[in-house]
């Protein structure tokens, strides 16, 4: 398999989307903790840890191709006076995840490449896991009665 450059491309934006994750979960984890919202920010420090195990594979598929991993760009954290709020920073950066992953994967898939694509392909499911569970829980706040209005960081 010749290295081919675009996929090196996929694999070192990814690794900046993945960096990016988890700084906005952990800031959003500690924004839900400040404001008592314990499980909350357990659930949201759990996704970064996830975030983190994408890095760390995208980091080894770097390394197998002989290329040095080097994210830039880290995205800014976009927050919110709300948990909802962040929740819904969070979905909007799944999203924008899932469609890296289905172009990274196709154009992986297309030149040949077919360990990353199968990479981008479960990395693309897990983001897709998050956002479905993101969106639920989304609709369980809309449904829990109005908490009181905390203080927040706006973005
Ligand atoms: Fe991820
Ligand atoms: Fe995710």
């Amino acid at each position: 398999m010749r290295l081919d450059p675009r996929v090196l491309g996929y694999l070192g934006r990814a690794l900046s989307h993945e960096y990016g994750a988890v700084q906005q979960y952990l800031t959003h984890a500690g924004l839900a903790a400040a404001w008592g919202l314990e499980a909350g920010a357990a659930r949201l420090r759990e996704e970064a840890r996830e975030e983190l195990d994408h890095a760390e594979r995208l980091t080894a598929r770097l390394l197998d191709l002989g290329a040095m991993p080097g994210a830039s760009r880290l995205r800014p954290v976009r927050a919110g006076a709300s948990l909802q709020a962040l929740l819904e920073a969070d979905r909007a950066l799944e999203a924008e995840a899932l469609a890296l992953y289905r172009e990274a994967a196709e154009h992986s898939a297309r030149v040949g490449d077919t360990v990353s694509a199968e990479l981008f392909a479960a990395l693309y499911e897990e983001e897709r896991a998050h956002a479905r569970a993101l969106a639920e829980w989304i609709d369980e706040l809309r449904a829990a009665p109005a908490a009181p209005r905390l203080g927040g960081i706006d973005a």
